[in-house]
């Protein structure tokens, strides 16, 4: 498993080698908390949040939308109360890069929660992870602990009137709690159903008070851009999609690990084939689905001599999406068929059930993959799970039914033939009865 920087200097990960890199002593040598002590005792909240809308940092959780911007929504005049929420569900499949931050440096998430605090007026922060992360919970329940004895958390922080608590909590291990408004369902102690949208968590969040919802490295990057500042952090990126990114890569390459690279890494081929190591065993790659399970898969044909550059803009370009970053790469070997079919078994299972469309339809598409894998596919089966697809996408209560129906439209899409070879052999038999 590869951690490392490539083709920017490491920044989010820059901790991660150190010895005891999650002890407070080891990293406050190597400036740990610095920036939260500047930020709270040099700078005004909105001064901030402008540095945040000029690093061009967006949503590593997904959607990709714009930090700053988001923090902007927070109503400054509003007499209640203001929380943070990190989201540390990352139950994406393929993702798997929020959990080293916890593992290897906790203390730049608590660093960055601190400082995200103070900038959208919140004295509360939550935690939210999945309930499989039990162990790294324990990691930074241990940092939170060590930073309030060092008096980074608590009361009157660096000597001033800024006071900050945080505190860990765990889903059970849904995937849907990872959406934010199921997510504050669940921290609330309710079910975890989405909410309706508007009004925006910004607005009306966690207990109805405005709630910036983050994810774990979306957080992690801010240390950064208050040390070197917001147009510093853009540069390590693009004009539209600022600093670096962590990718996590599984599958069929040489070298699965977690990447960090610049926003707009030039190119996708070049990541896969070189820097990763390329595909093992002398296989070739058959496809990428580059952001998460959600995105669109892509076949080799539009990666290989295409030039696609890794940010968001680069590789909507290309057919697909950054997403959460999870990178899973598939060789020849793997039919595409059977590999969407487990996808959509995960959405089925994930589904709450809270809406029609995505409840009923996610099993529907299952019934017909279980039907096609069992030798009883018709030929217009592909066209029968497009529809299915076409009455959740854009129908659904909250994008996981999009989650859903993507995949499975780009996979019919792309790779026709890996569903045509489950269901001619039925066709053939059809010929032969009828003879
Ligand atoms: C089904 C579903 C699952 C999601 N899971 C996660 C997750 O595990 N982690 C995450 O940060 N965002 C997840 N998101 C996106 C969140 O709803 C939200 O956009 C994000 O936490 C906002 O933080 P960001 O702007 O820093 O990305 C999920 C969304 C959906 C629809």
């Amino acid at each position: 498993m590869r951690i490392e920087a490539i083709g920017c200097e490491p920044n989010l990960i820059k901790r991660f080698a150190l010895e005891n890199s999650t002890r407070l002593d080891v990293v406050r040598k190597h400036g740990a908390y610095d920036m939260a002590r500047k930020a709270v005792t040099t700078m005004s909240p909105a001064a901030v949040i402008d540095e945040v809308k000029k690093s061009a940092l967006r949503g590593r959780g997904g959607a990709g939308f714009p930090t700053g911007m988001k923090w902007g929504f927070v109503p400054k005049d509003s007499p209640k109360e203001k929380y943070l929420v990190i989201n540390g569900d990352e139950s994406e499949p393929g993702t798997f890069k929020d959990r080293y931050i916890y593992e290897r440096d906790p203390h730049l998430l608590l660093e960055g929660c601190l400082i995200s605090c103070y900038a959208i007026g919140a004295r509360t922060c939550y935690i939210y992870s999945r309930g499989e992360y039990k162990y790294l919970i324990d990691i930074l329940d241990r940092a939170i602990e060590e930073a309030r004895a060092a008096g980074f958390i608590g009361e009157k922080l660096f000597g001033t009137d800024f006071s900050c608590e945080m505190h860990t909590t765990t889903g059970a291990g849904a995937y849907i709690c990872g959406e934010e408004t199921a997510l504050l369902n669940s921290l609330e102690g309710l079910r975890g159903h989405p909410r309706m949208k508007p009004p925006f968590p910004a607005v009306s969040g966690l207990y109805g008070c405005p709630t910036v919802v983050n994810n774990v490295e979306t957080i992690a990057a801010v240390p950064w851009i208050i040390e070197h500042g917001g147009d510093a952090y853009r540069a390590l990126g693009t004009e539209k999609s600022g600093g670096t990114k962590m990718w996590s890569v599984s599958g069929h390459v040489k070298y699965p690990g977690v990447y960090e690279l610049p926003m707009g890494y030039d190119n996708l081929e070049k990541f896969i084939m070189e820097d990763c190591g390329g595909i093992p065993n002398g296989r070739k790659l058959k496809a990428v689905i580059p952001g998460g399970s959600s995105v669109y898969i892509m076949p080799a044909s539009d990666i290989i001599g295409k030039k696609v550059l890794m940010d968001y803009e680069g590789l909507v370009v290309a057919g697909s999406m950054v997403g959460s970053g999870g990178m899973i790469v598939m060789d020849d070997t793997v039919d595409i068929f059977e590999s969407t079919k487990n996808l959509t078994e995960f959405y089925k299972h994930e589904s709450c059930g809270w809406c029609t469309p995505c409840r009923e339809g996610t099993d529907w598409l299952v019934k017909v993959f279980k039907r096609i894998a069992n030798g009883d596919g018709r030929i217009e089966d592909a066209q029968l799970l497009l529809d299915i697809c076409d009455n959740i996408e854009g129908k659904s209560f909250c994008p996981l039914g999009d989650a859903a129906a993507w995949p499975i439209q780009s996979a019919i899409k792309k790779f026709p033939e890996d569903f045509k070879k489950h269901l001619v052999p039925m066709l053939q038999q059809d010929a032969i009865a009828a003879d």
